[in-house]
């Protein structure tokens, strides 16, 4: 049992300043740095044999945290890439040494072949013909020397057996590939559009990018080398898999503590902000970008069917969403509250699974920024907190940290709005009842 009162909570607030080290390679608008899940997950005191969990783990916080406390822990994503991330943010310092010469072996003798670049190739909305089909070939090599049956066979794929050395390699050429489309990189930092009919694809040498690759990795291997050495990643497994957690069971009665941060409600698609990656990715799993983009919870995209608001969403819930409905502002009663809706929806459910996979003493911190919608205040923590107590998670504790900048204020359409400055992020300490 956890004693709330004991739990170290730090400023979830991560520093606005370009993360550096090893958390440098996973700038993957996470919730919260991996100092506050550390201190946290330290705080709790838990039992060697203990389970953490993140519904929604992202670039991995907190099974990296875990893990260098010498504590088991399983991550679900919806997204394949933050999968290949989380998994890749795991590999242990002992492999540091080992990465450049591998990488400098496997882009020995590849070329751009145009062979292995479909007609519907992704890379293809960024990077000129030949570009691509270096990009390709140098991903084909990747997948032939690090990815093995486990992972990819006849029946699909299987992220959850990725190794750590194949995920690196992976997240090393998403550098690449992030830094030369980032002429496409809008001022809203989660979004990359894609290019124009008449606008100039990328295009880049052989040399300069097979080069760009190898340096990517050894700028890994060594921040991996210099890590802390009270990391325990050695020791301790981390299961990562690809599901939807608003629709997935999480192995039932499992996981001793949940530390998580919720997709927010203020329109990031985080599916788009890793469109560069998903086009990487392509040969491994193959997404549909319409229907990841649908299924995320914080869908930038209307739902296909009806919601209906539920009472059991609690009364916070309830009167923002009536109040969004008959907002004045243009489609506030039609797209808007048709995207809200599927967002609270999508919530409940996640939080019911997530009530299901603790074991009866269990404890769920969950971290959560309010917003505002127009001039409406969206309480998140206050919402969750109802949502969660029909989930049977009751609210021991709860630490409020004030700050200016909210992720909704990357908009500036929303500054015409009055608002109270500060944003809250509340972290929500819950007890399975
Ligand atoms: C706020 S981020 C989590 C950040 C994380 N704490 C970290 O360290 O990076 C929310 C995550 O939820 C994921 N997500 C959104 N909808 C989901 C769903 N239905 N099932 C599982 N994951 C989902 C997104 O892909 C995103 O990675």
């Amino acid at each position: 049992m956890v004693a709330f009162d004991s739990l170290l909570i730090q400023s979830p607030k991560r520093s606005l300043k370009v993360p550096r080290g090893w958390d440098g390679f996973f700038p993957y608008y996470a919730g919260y740095p991996e100092s506050f899940a550390r201190a946290l997950l330290k705080s709790a005191d838990l039992p060697r044999d203990a389970i953490v969990l993140d519904p929604w783990n992202g670039s991995g916080t907190t099974t990296f945290s875990a893990s260098q406390l010498g504590l088991a822990s399983r991550g679900f994503d919806l997204n394949p890439v933050m999968i290949v991330i989380a998994r890749a943010r795991l590999l242990s310092p002992s492999e540091a040494d080992s990465l450049e010469p591998l990488a400098r072996d496997s882009v020995k003798g590849v070329r751009a072949d145009s062979r292995v670049v479909q007609p519907n190739d992704p890379l293809l909305w960024w990077f000129s013909p030949s570009t691509a089909a270096l990009i390709r070939s140098l991903e084909r090599r990747i997948r032939a020397q690090l990815v093995g049956g486990r992972t990819l066979n006849a029946n699909g794929v299987r992220l959850d057996h990725i190794s750590g050395l194949a995920a690196t390699f992976y997240v090393a050429l998403f550098s690449v590939c992030r830094q030369l489309a980032a002429p496409f990189r809008s001022s809203n930092p989660t979004w990359l559009r894609k290019p124009k009919v008449d606008e100039e694809l990328i295009s880049a040498t052989r040399e300069a990018i097979l080069s760009a690759f190898v340096t990517s990795v050894k700028n890994m291997a060594d921040a991996l080398a210099h890590r802390a050495v009270e990391s325990q990643t050695d020791h301790t497994t981390a299961e990562l898999q690809l599901a939807d957690t608003s629709l997935t069971s999480l192995a039932e009665a499992s996981a001793d503590i949940v530390l998580t941060s919720p997709p927010y409600c203020t329109r990031i698609d985080y599916s788009a902000a890793t469109r560069i990656e998903l086009a990487v990715m392509q040969p491994l799993v193959e997404v549909e970008i319409e229907d990841l983009r649908r299924q995320m919870i914080g869908s930038t995209r209307v739902p296909d069917h009806h919601i209906e608001v539920d009472a059991a969403w609690g009364p916070t819930c309830c009167h923002f969403i009536a109040t969004l409905k008959t907002h004045p502002s243009k489609a506030s009663s039609g797209y808007y509250y048709k995207t809200h809706v599927d967002y609270f929806e999508k919530m409940a459910r996640s939080l019911a699974n997530i009530s299901c996979g603790l074991k009866p003493t269990g404890a769920a911190i969950l971290v959560v920024q309010d917003s505002y919608y127009k001039d409406i205040h969206n309480d998140l923590p206050g919402i969750i907190t109802e949502m969660a107590a029909a989930a049977g998670l009751l609210l021991r504790r709860r630490d409020d940290f004030e700050f200016k900048r909210s992720m909704a204020g990357i908009n500036p359409h929303t500054r015409i709005y009055k608002r109270a400055a500060g944003a809250v992020e509340a972290v929500l300490c819950f007890e399975k009842s």
